[in-house]
């Protein structure tokens, strides 16, 4: 399993915590330590300048420095000897320890090897420090004395003191309880930290979870910082797109659905129609008069059978259609005009006339289809106006558009059918009885065409009763 932001940060965080204190630590006690010698040295000359200065003054007679001599001296040294915390040795000149605070036992030692010791007898000024067994630093600083220009011997004074190590060692425990100190609060700030972070990645993976599993509704709040931000609202865009999609897709997948369901019950009417006369008139003993009346309903029942065919497989070409429409210059008055002579006994069967007003600009379109359109919506009008009533068409021009109005005097249009319209198989509540109209696919055909030429249907109902059907196309002027 990858690891958590939490256990990151975590790591990251006790790297530099402790890297940082270590580093830290380990420069300042080198600088503490580097101070503490210097001020060691300091004192150490001090005392053995003071030292070469007495035995200079003291012991000078003969310009030659004795053991014999200096007694006094090895006296007064060892008896302040714990007092001052450092040991001081007078050699004479070739080296050897003629006086040593720390006892008599260190007279005659020779240190004229040692570097400090070697430099001090040239005249100059000799300083060293050592690590000694036990992990103390010595530090030794080697002053000459001095006669008639000449050096007879080096006040030698040393002392030792804490190294870093020692003193790492002595606050063991110590350092162990600060480190500890520093992990518990590194944990407790990582946690703070991890917390904050990864909140709002931990709301966008739980939206993203629900997301996948099918929530589509589901967003997330942009929030934490400017990155998560982002990809919360690029998430939501998403989210939006999604959405929609699927909701089309949804819709569409409905709208066969209910498509294949109403062709089905649209079939299902004319064909138990049209079996059940079959079926009387194949029992026989039917009396003439209702012979006829059978075979006239299967009769209708088939042209309907036929119509709705037909409606169906225009609208599936009005729709298939790739803009392959034959487009040529049309003339509206003209499409009218044919379309009124093509219905002209069906209008006289209703007793109804129709009229048409106006004129409108050419426009480009299939005259054949538009035709239809004309006709279908003349064939509603018709049959929603009273016998004796008037169907008008009037034609326009409108903002470079051509336009076409049917209206009727029939009782005009539901409120709550405007919108169904020019959908497929719908039929309003006043023409519910099918033997007066057909499927209720003439307006979707209507709708279909008229799209099909970049223009818009529209249907309203007229203050006086009655109601319009307004169709624009666009014009490509006389
Ligand atoms: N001029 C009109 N006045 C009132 N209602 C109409 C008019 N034209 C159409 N309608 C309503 O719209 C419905 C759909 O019309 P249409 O698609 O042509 O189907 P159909 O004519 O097969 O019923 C009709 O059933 C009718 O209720
Ligand atoms: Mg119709």
């Amino acid at each position: 399993m990858r690891s958590s932001i939490r256990t990151r940060l975590l790591a990251a965080f006790l790297a530099v915590a402790l890297t940082a204190a270590a580093g830290l630590s380990v420069y300042f006690l080198k600088e503490l330590e580097g101070f503490a010698l210097r001020k060691l040295e300091e004192r150490l000359d001090t005392e053995a300048t003071l030292v070469a200065e007495l035995v200079t003054e003291a012991y000078m007679g003969d310009g030659r420095l004795q053991a014999s001599e200096t007694d006094e001296l090895s006296t007064a040294l060892q008896t302040a000897g714990p007092e001052i915390s450092s040991r001081v040795r007078v050699l004479d000149a070739e080296g050897v320890a003629l006086v040593d605070s720390g006892g008599d036992d260190g007279i005659g030692v020779g240190y004229g090897k040692l570097a400090e010791v070697t430099a001090a007898l040239t005249g100059e000024y000799g300083a060293a420090t050592r690590i000694t067994d036990d992990n103390r630093v010595a530090l030794y600083v080697a002053e000459p004395i001095l006669h008639d220009d000449g050096v007879i011997g080096v006040s030698y004074a040393s002392s030792t003191t804490f190294s870093i190590i020692a003193l790492l060692q002595a606050y063991r425990t110590r350092l162990v309880i600060v480190i500890l100190l520093f992990v518990v609060v590194t944990f407790a700030l990582t946690e703070f930290l991890a917390r904050w972070l990864s909140a709002p990645l931990l709301e966008l993976s739980q939206g993203a979870q629900a997301f996948a599993a099918g929530d589509h509704s589901i967003r997330v709040t942009p929030m934490g910082s400017r990155e998560t931000r982002a990809v919360a609202e690029a998430f939501n865009a998403m989210s939006d797109e999604v959405e929609d999609i699927v909701r089309e897709l949804k819709e569409e997948e409905r709208r066969k659905t209910r498509f294949v369901s109403d062709v089905s019950h649209e079939l299902r009417t004319p064909l138990t129609a049209i079996r059940g006369a079959a079926e009387t008139l194949l029992d026989g003993d039917v009396p003439a008069d209702d012979e006829r009346r059978f075979l006239e309903t299967m009769v209708r029942e088939s042209d309907r059978l036929a119509r709705l065919a037909n409606d169906l497989l225009i609208l599936q070409r009005i729709e298939g259609a790739t803009g392959e429409l034959p487009l040529r210059r049309v003339r509206l008055r003209v499409i009218a005009d044919r379309a009124i002579e093509g219905l002209e006994a069906l209008l006289d069967e209703r007793g109804v006339t129709v009229s048409i007003e106006g004129d409108a600009p050419t426009v480009l379109g299939d005259s054949d289809r538009l035709q239809q359109v004309v006709a279908n919506l003349l064939d509603n009008a018709s049959r929603m106006t009273p016998r004796g009533g008037a169907v008008k068409v009037v034609l326009a021009e409108e903002d470079g558009h051509a336009v076409l109005s049917v209206l009727d005097e029939g009782p005009g249009i539901p409120e709550e059918a405007l919108t169904h319209l020019f959908d497929r198989f719908y039929r309003a509540q006043a023409s519910r009885d099918r033997s007066s109209g057909g499927a209720g696919l003439g307006l979707a055909i209507v709708q279909a065409i008229v799209q099909a030429h970049a223009g818009t249907i529209v249907a309203e109902n007229l203050p006086d009763g009655g109601s319009a059907f307004t169709l624009r196309l666009p014009s490509i002027g006389d």
